[in-house]
Parts: structure tokens; C-alpha cells; sequence
């Protein structure tokens, strides 16, 4: 049995004509060319330059595209001035291949969404500011309920076909739902069996018991059924070797005969790890592929995954390794990183800690405290888990641009907001509710000391620690204890500083 499908078979170009290529002109080259090719971040061929993914825009309902730069790069600008003062969704994302296989809001399937009919949520445009080439550009943040697919798409592998596929996403935002995938899947939306997807999936796997001790991510296929980190119903020696880097790109191919290959990189850095490269698990050779293609769901609908995903594409054949070297390297040149000097500032992106300034508890953090919002002491020797939930990621205000949301680091897809009264860490759901209770707008702290925080649609109400907890409270006048006059102006003031969490 040979893994090397194609493998034997040189690039078609010349080396001098490979310097400035992109995935997909990589992949044409060694024979193995795209059937799909999406990226809210650049386009994957160097002569795109039709859009790279459409937005729609609550204000008015208008729908944009968002095209490229002469570089290639996703033209931003446009994306923000569309959206100035309200909020956009993503509704599509283009194929930039010769296939037209587009990705737009699953309509739902074995599992149903709590968008209109059924169809899951779009991601919120502007949820994952980053940096690439040089570029303030958006990636797709996919918190639970949200996901993307297409089920009547062409040349797309079915039935034990070979085929290859990579995304770029990340080693920090992420979950242990089912299922953040980029791939091959059924196209009822239902779970027809084994062998029946073949998608890459980026998780935190607790679905074999030996994988729950593991520090964080894997790579696996999820061939449905199961995801596998070999061809074994256990947990991979190597998923435990990932590490949390912040964009990670992760690799699946598979010859839907007799084998796959699960492979894992530094998007920033560094050449692709093998995780395994062998037979199929038992009843899963050959594949069935259907040939629908998914994004941050499972085959059947599954939308409790978190994650981030940056680009994506699929081949048709089993693409060489070399092909997969160059395409990490084209990765590699775009310079994924974090939008700059974003530490202990409330601009979306950054990373931030939130301290007390009432005498009682100037060493208190606002944190995540299984769903509730408390004020604890955090300190450099405290536990990862209490700094990472003491962190929060400042995003875009859920419902007004102009105001904040605050992300949980260590729960990804929650925001705190106001429940029954009190404030929670709890799953966006994407409803118009969700949105404003979990928008807040930022005035001078209200003693005078950094920053204070009024819910949007409540301006009155303000966060409030009160014996611990974290409230949204009335200077006096509330029906509420913690709506209490004394010691109201230190109790809605807090420092903004660096984030606890590493
Ligand atoms: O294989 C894991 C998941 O199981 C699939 O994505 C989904 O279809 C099923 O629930």
C-alpha cells in the first residue's frame, strides 16, 4: 500500500514560476487541483480577484461583497465602512475555485439551527480582527449555533475518491463541541455512517477517555462516527504535542481506499508535523463521501464547536507531500498575527483584565466563574484556569459598534451579559436580546479611575461588583440591593489592564 497518490509526479511549472504562487496554483501544479478555496483573509490563487465573501448588514438588510486588494488581500476597509454603526454577518463565503463551490449559513439538518427555519447563525463580520500581510483583515470567529455549508457542490470528492484538505485556523479559541470541521460531509445533512465525511477537525477531543487528560487541541479526521486521531477509537501520542499556538494550520488527506495522513503546523512558523499517516480505522475503508462541504458544524448539523478559521481548500487527489510544504510556506509569508498593540486596551481584538477599585478589593478581578460573573483576588501565582477566566477578549459591541462586548478568554463564543437581572458568562445565541445584553458602552470611570460600563440598551445600568458578584445596578433607585447608592461610583469603576491569561 502506497501513500503517495500523485506523490511521484512533479509540479507542471517551473521553479522560477512557482515563487508567487498561491495554495491553489501549488496544488494545480502537482495535479491535484482545488475543488473549493475559501478565505475571508486573501484569495488562494494569485490571479483572484473576485470577492472573497459577502456580508449582510442589520441596519437595512443590504448585502456587500468583499473583494481583494491588488495584493490579494481582503480589501477590509470596505467591510468597515459598511458596517459603521450597526452590526454585519457573514452570509457567504466565495469558492474561489473554478467550482463555485460557495459556503453559506447552513440551513440545518439532523440538528436544527435558531436562525429562521431552522439554519444556523452567521458569524459576526467583525468578531476576529487580525493581521495578515501587512493588513487589518477579519477572520470567521464560529462560536456554538453557527456554521456554514453547501450540499449541492461539484467535483468534489464522492464515493472513495482521493482527496486533500487544509484550514487555517487556531490553537487558542476553541471547544470541546461537536464539531469545528473543514471538509467533506453528507449531503442530507443527516448521519448516513462511517466513511460518509471526511473532514479536518480542530477540538479539543474528550470523546476517547485518554484524551481528556490531554493539555489542549488535536487535529483529527472526522470521518463521521468518530473523530480519528488514527485508525484507532483512542486518543493520539501526538495530539498532545500541539500546543496552543495562535493560528494553527491543520491538514487531513485521504486516498478513500485504504488510507489517510492527519498533519499539523505553526501557521506562523515552522514545517508540518505528522499525527499519523497510515490505514483507515475498521469500516471506514473504502470512504463513502458524499461530497457536500461543511464549516464549523458536523455532517448531521452538530453546532456546538467554537474556533476560528482563516483560509481553507480542498483538492481533488491526494495532493504530495511537497505540495503541502509549499502550501505551509505560502501560509507562513502571509504573517498571521494579532492586531497590533492590542494588550489592556478596549479595542476589538485585545486581550484585557478587569480590577476593582473599591478599597474592599482593589486585588479583585472581574472573572467567569462557571457562568457566573464574580469579582475574585487573581494573582501571578494563581491557577491558569482562574487567570484564563479572569481574561476577557474585547470584541465590537454585539449590538452597537460604538460600545463593547466582553469575550470569555477561557470560553470562547461566551460573552458576559445581563441575565435575570444579574450578569452571566453565557453562549451568544446570536438573537437580538443576546446582542444587546451582552453590549456595553464605556465612559471614564465613574470615581474617576479608569473605566465604567453601561449596558446599551439600559443606559442607567451599570457593571457592578456587590458582595462578590457582578451585577448590572442602578446609582439608587432599583428595585435591588445591589442597586444601593453606597459605595455605587467605586463599585462601577474598574482599571483596564493586561490580560492574566498567557
Ligand atoms: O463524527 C463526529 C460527528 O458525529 C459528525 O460530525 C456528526 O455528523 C455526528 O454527530
Amino acid at each position: 500500500m502506497s501513500l503517495m497518490i500523485g506523490g511521484l509526479i512533479g509540479p507542471s511549472v517551473t521553479h522560477a514560476k512557482t515563487v508567487n504562487q498561491k495554495p491553489c496554483d501549488i496544488y494545480a501544479a502537482w495535479n491535484t487541483p482545488c475543488v473549493a478555496a475559501h478565505s475571508t483573509v486573501r484569495s488562494l490563487y494569485a490571479n483572484y480577484s473576485g470577492p472573497l465573501y459577502q456580508l449582510k448588514r442589520a441596519s437595512d438588510g443590504a448585502v456587500r461583497n468583499i473583494g481583494v486588494l491588488a495584493d490579494g488581500y481582503a480589501n477590509a476597509a470596505t467591510q468597515d465602512a459598511f458596517c459603521a454603526g450597526t452590526t454585519c454577518v457573514i452570509t457567504k463565503i466565495y469558492d474561489q475555485s473554478p467550482k463555485h463551490n460557495d459556503l453559506t449559513i447552513s440551513l440545518g439538518g439532523r440538528y436544527k439551527g435558531t436562525g429562521s427555519d431552522g439554519s444556523d447563525l452567521g458569524a459576526v463580520a467583525d468578531a476576529l480582527p487580525i493581521t495578515a500581510g501587512g493588513h487589518q483583515v477579519y477572520g470567521v470567529s464560529i462560536s456554538p449555533g453557527m456554521g456554514y455549508r453547501n450540499n449541492r457542490t461539484s467535483g468534489v470528492a464522492v464515493r472513495g475518491k482521493p482527496e486533500g484538505m487544509y484550514m487555517v485556523s487556531s490553537g487558542t479559541h476553541f471547544n470541546s463541541g461537536c464539531c469545528f470541521d473543514y471538509g467533506n460531509a453528507e449531503t442530507s445533512g443527516m448521519d448516513t455512517g462511517a466513511g460518509h465525511m471526511d473532514a479536518v477537525n480542530v477540538t479539543k477531543d474528550l470523546s476517547w477517555v485518554d484524551c481528556r487528560n490531554a493539555p489542549g487541541l488535536g487535529v483529527q479526521a472526522d470521518l463521521e462516527n468518530g473523530l480519528f486521531h488514527w485508525n484507532k477509537r483512542s486518543c493520539h501520542p501526538a495530539t498532545n504535542v500541539i500546543g496552543a499556538p495562535p493560528f494553527l494550520s491543520a491538514w487531513l488527506k485521504n486516498n478513500g481506499q485504504t488510507s489517510f495522513v492527519l498533519k499539523w503546523a505553526d501557521a506562523r512558523s515552522g514545517k508540518l508535523n505528522t499525527i499519523y499517516a497510515g490505514v483507515l480505522p475498521a469500516g471506514y475503508a473504502p470512504m463513502h463521501q458524499e461530497g457536500a462541504i461543511i464549516l464549523g458544524i458536523g455532517g448531521d448539523n452538530s453546532h456546538a464547536s467554537a474556533g476560528s478559521f482563516f483560509e481553507g481548500a480542498m483538492t481533488a487527489g491526494f495532493p504530495t507531500d511537497s505540495a503541502d510544504n509549499a502550501v505551509q510556506s505560502s501560509i507562513v509569508a502571509v504573517g498571521y498575527g494579532a492586531r497590533t498593540g492590542l494588550s489592556g486596551v478596549l479595542t476589538p481584538g485585545a486581550e484585557i483584565s478587569l480590577r476593582a477599585t473599591t478599597a474592599c478589593c482593589t486585588g479583585d478581578y472581574v472573572r467567569n466563574q462557571n457562568g457566573a460573573a464574580m469579582i475574585t483576588p487573581i494573582t501571578s501565582n494563581s491557577a491558569e484556569q482562574d487567570k484564563g477566566d479572569a481574561t476577557w477578549i474585547i470584541r465590537h459591541g454585539l449590538a452597537d459598534n460604538a460600545c463593547v462586548s466582553f469575550e470569555s478568554r477561557n470560553n470562547p463564543g461566551a460573552f458576559l451579559q445581563l441575565q435575570n437581572s444579574v450578569l452571566r458568562v453565557q453562549p451568544f445565541d446570536g438573537t437580538t436580546q443576546s446582542r444587546s445584553d451582552a453590549t456595553f458602552c464605556t465612559q471614564v470611570g465613574k470615581n474617576g479611575r479608569g473605566s465604567s460600563f453601561n449596558l446599551v440598551n439600559d443606559p442607567k445600568k451599570y457593571i457592578r461588583h456587590y458582595y462578590g458578584k457582578v451585577y448590572a445596578a442602578n446609582d439608587g433607585g432599583g428595585k435591588n440591593s445591589w442597586d444601593t447608592t453606597a459605595h455605587w461610583i467605586d463599585d462601577v469603576s474598574f482599571i483596564v489592564g493586561p490580560p492574566w491569561a498567557p
